[in-house]
């Protein structure tokens, strides 16, 4: 008999999510994936080889598990064999994937792959759409532990009735009044996945690739275990390029989904572009800081053979991914003291939102984004962060999260010099160094209290 790992487990707050006994998605994944650094030029050795560099460099040890496949595995040609089978590539896979994965798992790490909710990937490769089962079935007997199931070529009648996505307003359609975006065909072709993944005796972390369509937010924790939100990332920090938006677009869009994330179910910004493109030191730290402390999820895609240690560095530090990893408080950050509305996404922004407060078992933790192409101080007035305000204490030890060490012990104010584009990622606790707010999370934090002091 089939054991019954995962069930569809409805929360007191009347949201419903996907449960496995064994853990998988209540946190967020992390790991290392091909797309931003090698999108289609891959094959065995350059899995093998990331598998055992994660070893190496004691990735693995901090909890990036998953080697993920991107796009462009598969037989572009032959497609499927005569028991519909979806067939890798024989030349860049030449033992197949469950020979790939059978020396990855031996690593003690876990296997990922790509595939579509229409009849062909973005490069249009074989996708998903009516082979649901034979595919899901077909991943789990070769050893496959994550999917990232992504959302091009979809047939016209599978497409929307009122089409929503948040990084193309052009192609908007008003749905009526009260609308159920769960309805929709985008989240009918997500579960048309969902469904037979939960029947294999295998779990799989369900990765919803849908750009924050049809707002996946609204129904994505039934369906899968994080959901991206907003079209493909570049390694640039302001502005955008032909394949993808920088980081600030993406930072400010977050700014306004903060509240979207939790256990079971992630905001999934896309994968790590830390080391790669133009961006500086300081745009992957600030890169780096904000996508672990929103708790999306940290999937390296930089190449990790040579990789430079300062960037190394970054990816390993224990307190984001702490923060990132943490099981006991959920919420992401949130923006607070925002000096105006947060601001539009558009192919030109450049201004940041700056102000970040969030909580982990470690204690309450502030970050200060310098968007400013200056370097500059940056101050807070305990009085005006959320969790701090409503602390026991008006005097804490103020610890920075990059170098490990304490600033030392502040009362009402603090004030750092923070680098152009970079964070400083400070943690508060109290002078005895315990957590000066336990009972305190961003989401208990009302959104009009947010704006209140955003209007000021
Ligand atoms: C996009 C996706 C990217 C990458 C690419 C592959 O739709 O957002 O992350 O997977 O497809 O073609």
């Amino acid at each position: 008999m089939r054991a019954n790992v995962h069930s569809l487990a409805v929360f007191a707050v009347g949201v419903s999510a996907i449960v496995s006994e064994d853990g998988t998605g209540r946190l967020p994944a992390m790991g290392w994936a091909s797309w931003n650094e090698y999108a289609c030029d891959i094959n065995e050795t350059v899995f093998l080889r990331v598998g055992e560099v994660l070893v190496d460099l004691g990735l693995k040890d901090l909890g990036y598990e998953y080697v993920n496949i991107d796009d462009c595995w598969s037989d572009k040609m032959k497609r499927r064999d005569e028991n519909g089978r979806i067939m890798p590539n024989a030349t860049m896979f030449p033992r197949g994937i469950k020979g790939l994965t059978d020396d990855i798992l031996a690593m003690g790490l876990k296997m990922g792959i790509h595939s579509d909710s229409g009849t062909g990937t973005c490069l249009k490769y074989e996708g998903s759409l009516y082979h649901e089962k034979v595919d899901a079935e077909t991943f789990a007997e070769w050893g496959i532990d994550y999917l990232k199931y992504d959302n091009c070529n979809v047939p016209e009648e599978w497409e929307d009735d009122y089409p929503y996505w948040p990084d193309r307003p052009d192609l908007f359609v008003e749905p009526p009044p009260r609308y159920d975006y769960s309805i929709s065909k985008n989240a009918i072709r997500y579960r048309r996945m969902r469904d037979p993944l939960l029947s294999l005796n295998r779990t799989i972390q369900f990765s919803m690739c849908i750009w924050g369509g049809a707002p996946v937010e609204r129904w994505g924790n039934e369906t899968g275990h994080s959901w991206r939100m907003y079209g493909d990332i570049t390694p640039l920090w302001g502005g955008r390029d032909p394949t993808g938006w920088g980081v600030v677009a993406m930072l400010n869009q977050a700014a306004m989904h903060w509240n979207d994330t939790g256990f079971w179910g992630h905001n999934d910004w896309d994968m790590l572009e830390v080391g790669n493109g133009e961006l500086t030191y300081e745009e992957s730290r600030s890169h780096f800081a904000l996508w672990a402390t929103m708790k999306t999820p940290l999937i390296i895609g930089t190449r990790l053979e040579g990789i430079k240690d300062e960037i190394l560095a970054i990816l390993e530090n224990k307190e984001l991914i702490a923060f990132n990893q943490d099981t006991v408080y959920d919420d992401s950050v949130m923006p607070f003291n925002l000096d105006g509305p947060i601001p539009e996404t558009t192919a030109n922004i450049t201004r940041t939102v700056s102000h970040y407060v969030g909580t982990s078992v470690a204690g309450i933790h502030v970050f200060l984004l310098n968007g400013d192409d200056e370097d500059g101080e940056m101050s807070i007035e305990f009085s005006e962060v959320p969790g701090l305000e409503s602390s026991k204490t008006t005097t804490f030890i103020v610890h920075d999260m990059w170098t490990g060490e304490d600033f030392g012990l502040f009362t009402s104010s603090f004030t750092v010099d923070v680098k152009s584009h970079d964070t400083a990622t400070l943690r508060f606790t109290t002078s005895c160094g315990r957590h000066p707010n336990p009972e305190w999370m961003p989401s208990q934090t009302q959104p009009d209290e947010i704006l209140r002091k955003s209007a000021r």
